[in-house]
């Protein structure tokens, strides 16, 4: 009989271990919860990115709007971590990936001798030119984009560096690709849902509350809150995502 209670206790207090074990598990897991990632990734520059002021991380920049105004500097800056396998001069060679001179607007494999990836054999019979939204998404997450690739990059997260490069390119052999006419509905002070955007925007505008700075968007919405402004949105060529 004793020797029953005696494995008893012993199961007991396994049991009242494992429980307190879970019971710490389940605790820590509620104190620290983490929200998942709206889009999956790796954060790598995430703080940069929450500086950078992109008014719509989800949507794909506006390149009429966006390329006038990118910094050529740092995107030729930013080729650094591209330059390990590409070269972007007229005539350079192939290196571990191939010579990116004129890619921008060129067919996917522009490069006839390159040894490239089914992967992007593949992405070719998808997709076959390497447009600013293509080159974009392949850039934010090669892998992601052209899942197979061999090009063992991992994405540059930053939308405004993404930017700066993809103009940096057009200047490599590219400038025959034209930009496009800014999208009347990405412009400040028009929004997603325009009618919606557009009625807040009055209605903030008529408030005459001062900006907290000049780059607020319902600063710049002042002048463009006009009832006209949502026409020409829905007809937008913007890819929906
Ligand atoms: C570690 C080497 C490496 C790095 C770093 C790298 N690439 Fe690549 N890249 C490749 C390889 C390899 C391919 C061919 C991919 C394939 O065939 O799947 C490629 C393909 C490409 C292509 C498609 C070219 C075509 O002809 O279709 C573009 C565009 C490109 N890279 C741009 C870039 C840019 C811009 C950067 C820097 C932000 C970069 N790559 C960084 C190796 C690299």
């Amino acid at each position: 009989m004793s020797g029953d209670l005696k494995w008893n206790k012993i199961l007991g207090a396994g049991l009242a271990t494992a429980f307190v074990i879970l019971l710490v598990r389940e605790g820590t897991a509620m104190v620290f919860h983490t929200e998942p990632p709206a889009k999956m990734g790796f954060f790598v520059d995430a703080p940069e990115e929450a500086e950078a002021g992109t008014p719509a991380p989800v949507l794909p920049p506006d390149w009429g709007t966006v390329l006038p105004t990118a910094d050529l500097a740092a995107g030729e800056a930013a080729f650094a971590k591209c330059m390990a396998c590409h070269d972007a001069h007229q005539g350079g060679a192939d290196k571990i990936g191939p010579n990116l001179y004129g890619v921008l607007g060129g067919p996917v494999m522009h490069r006839a001798g390159f040894a490239y990836s089914d992967a992007m054999a593949t992405h070719k019979a998808e997709a076959p030119t390497w447009g600013y939204d293509q080159l974009d998404q392949f850039l934010t997450n090669p892998g992601r984009y052209v899942p197979g690739t061999k090009m063992s990059f991992a994405g540059i997260r930053d939308q405004q560096t993404r930017v700066n490069l993809i103009a940096w390119l057009r200047t490599q052999g590219s400038t025959g690709t034209a930009i496009p006419a800014p999208d009347p509905s990405r412009q400040p002070g028009a929004a997603a849902t325009p009618d919606e955007g557009a009625a807040e925007a009055g209605a903030e505008a008529a408030t005459g509350e001062a900006p907290i700075d000049g780059a607020s968007p319902a600063a710049q919405s002042t002048t463009q809150a006009t009832p006209a402004a949502p026409s020409a949105s829905t007809s937008s060529g913007t890819s929906p995502r």
